[in-house]
């Protein structure tokens, strides 16, 4: 099988100057686990230049989505940023990933926490029916510096309820925005939240290991401060070998 396939672009939007989202088309043979991501990319100067991508779209969807951000000088984001309708990408021809839901042990409250396009596998799992069917509660989190950065988390809680497969269920989701550079109902580091305790009196009390999970997706620095509070709170990480309370996955950057 070969390593990757071409792909049409069926739809682009810019969200600010630096954040994109767009969809492609799906091969019928390309199956993956709600949370995965995936090689993608173009062909410069005659050579496939591909990175991974967390899929936004959940595994039932007929398209793939994805939410990246722009950076000038990104070797790929610079050319990405570019692409319209019609155009043509690769996709790598299987997806990996450790925040699905096989990775974790049953719970009760689902945490999904997420800074910048680390929403962006969030975005998949929030939309899977399996969400709610293995979780009463979902509490997604997503910190950013500037309010526009929260318009894809926005515009993507607000489509839920008209969602064909997961709309009964919206009123089970909480989105938690903050920012951190900007004014907002709410500011600060989701870290900041935590050690206030702030995040847990807003969302129903403090992280019980016994009922609570925990999915982190953003910088490696929000990973592991992130990480080492959801481990002083009695949980242990999972992987895909063995399901535990949290896992965790770098967002992709440039
Ligand atoms: P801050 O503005 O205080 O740096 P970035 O684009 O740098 O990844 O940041 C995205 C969001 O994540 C910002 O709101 C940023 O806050 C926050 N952030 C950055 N580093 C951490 C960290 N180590 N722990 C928690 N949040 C972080």
């Amino acid at each position: 099988m070969a390593a990757f396939s071409e792909q049409r672009v069926l739809s682009v939007r810019h969200w600010t100057s630096s954040l994109f989202s767009f969809r492609v088309t799906r091969p019928a043979s390309f199956r993956f686990r709600s949370g995965e991501f995936v090689m993608l990319g173009l062909m410069v100067d005659g050579k496939p230049l591909l990175r991974a991508y967390s899929i936004a779209s959940p595994s039932w969807d007929e398209g793939l989505d994805f939410f990246s951000i722009k950076v000038a000088d990104g070797p790929l984001t610079s050319r990405l940023q570019t692409i319209q309708e019609g155009d043509t990408i690769l996709l790598g021809a299987k997806s990996v990933g450790t925040l699905v839901h096989d990775a974790l042990l049953p719970g009760k409250r689902l945490y999904l926490l997420s800074t910048g396009t680390g929403i962006a596998p969030f975005a998949s799992i929030i939309r899977d029916p399996e969400t709610y069917e293995r979780f009463e509660q979902v509490i997604l989190t997503h910190t950013c510096r500037e309010a526009a950065e929260l318009a894809y988390g926005e515009a993507l809680v607000a489509s839920l309820k008209d969602d064909p497969l997961v709309g009964e269920h919206a009123h089970r989701l909480v989105h938690y925005t903050s920012l951190t550079r900007e004014d907002h109902p709410r500011t600060g580091r989701i870290t900041a939240l935590m050690d206030s305790g702030q995040l847990w009196a807003e969302t129903g009390g403090p992280l019980d290991p016994a009922t609570d999970r925990v999915m982190i997706c953003g910088s490696l620095n929000m990973i592991n401060d992130c990480k080492a509070r959801v481990e002083a709170a009695g949980l242990d990480e999972g992987s895909n070998a063995r399901p535990g309370a949290f896992v965790v996955e770098k967002a992709f950057v440039g």
